[in-house]
């Protein structure tokens, strides 16, 4: 088993998922202003240090995506943040795309960018001690949308990235988000993200990245936001494994899918779908941001010395998360205080 392939499988394995706490300070700031905190270096940190400190991070969390600022943050006992993460025993991992721009040629839609410098900023977050990364290229479905242009970028633009993650001993997260906003159906979802999917790996294996030492991060199949009809949680999972089924090659160790604005139950109640129903060989688990994160927040932004109840609530999300990702989680069990 190479080195790359057993990070990937420490991290996804038995049930755990990754905690992407790394949104940019822009991302957060927009967070925190929703709950009315001041978004300073010190709140996001005292908010991110009070999830990496919590009791399922050791049973539940496998890694944890970082943001540039908090990677070279100190937490309060003086231990770097990538040091209170190793000591959970989950992987500290880095976001390392520096966000989306306009595409030239279809200004509409985004490019995500970062390959200038990534090299010498991977050497330095490696020596901080992080073995993964991410990198998200993002599509939106519209008519004539994901454009070929779209694709093509961000599928090269995700291989590139992750050869060069790979040269420097560290794993690529990849992650193509088709955005469920929109009021398309969940076919034109199936289809448009089967299409998004299949052309990242073309890249991949045109550019030899190793596919063994990946985790890809995808969307589940989900109708548009405002689609006029609602699809079942059933019909999401089925349509999600269609898809994974028909664009994602056998090597790969496993997928863990981002929660894209679902609810927190949702997005347990669907992975829990696709799990039970998982007829593939790859392991299938979480990477979750909002889906971890939200409720703890709200609870966070009325009691900010509260630390204990906070991470109750972070707990029993990533519990809940964990039992999802093994196809274990119900509702009575969701709601047994
Ligand atoms: P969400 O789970 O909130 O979609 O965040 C995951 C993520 O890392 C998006 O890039």
């Amino acid at each position: 088993m190479s080195e790359l392939n057993s990070i990937a499988l420490k991290i996804i394995s038995n049930g755990k998922g990754i905690l992407a706490a790394d949104e940019s300070n822009n991302t957060m700031t927009k967070r925190l202003d929703a709950v009315n905190v001041i978004s300073t270096p010190e709140n996001r940190l005292n908010f991110r240090e009070i999830l990496f400190t919590s009791e399922s991070m050791k049973k539940c969390i496998g890694g944890v995506i970082l943001y540039d600022e908090t990677i070279n943050q100190l937490s309060k006992t003086n231990l770097t943040i990538p040091e209170i993460i190793l000591q959970s025993g989950a992987v500290p991992g880095i976001k390392v795309d520096t966000g989306v721009k306009n595409l030239a040629n279809s200004p509409d839609e985004k490019i995500t960018e970062g390959l200038d410098g990534l090299r010498e900023r991977l050497e330095k977050y490696y020596k901080l001690g992080a073995r993964f990364t991410k990198w998200r290229g993002v599509y939106s479905i519209t008519k004539k949308y994901p454009s070929q242009i779209s694709i093509h970028s961000n599928a090269h633009a995700l291989a590139r990235y992750s050869a060069i993650v790979q040269e420097c001993g560290m794993v690529p997260i990849v992650e193509p988000e088709v955005l469920m906003d929109g009021d398309h159906s969940a076919d034109e979802c199936l289809n448009k993200t089967s299409e998004v999917i299949s052309r990242c790996f073309d890249e991949l294996i045109i550019q030899k990245v190793d596919l063994k030492g990946i985790i890809l991060k995808p969307n589940m199949i989900l109708a548009g936001n405002k689609f006029k009809n609602k699809i079942s949680n059933d019909e999401v999972a089925s349509k999600t494994l269609k898809c994974l089924k028909n664009s994602v090659p056998a090597e790969i160790p496993g997928i863990a899918f981002l929660s894209g604005g679902q609810t927190e139950i949702e997005a347990t109640e669907n992975l829990n779908l696709i799990s039970k129903n998982n007829d593939t060989n790859f392991i299938m688990t979480y990477s979750y941001g909002r889906a971890l994160q939200q409720s703890a927040l709200k609870f966070w932004s009325k009691n900010i010395k509260d630390v204990k109840r906070t991470q109750n609530i972070f707990n029993h999300r990533a519990n809940m998360c964990t039992l999802a990702a093994q196809g274990k989680w119900s509702y009575e069990i969701e709601n047994k205080k």
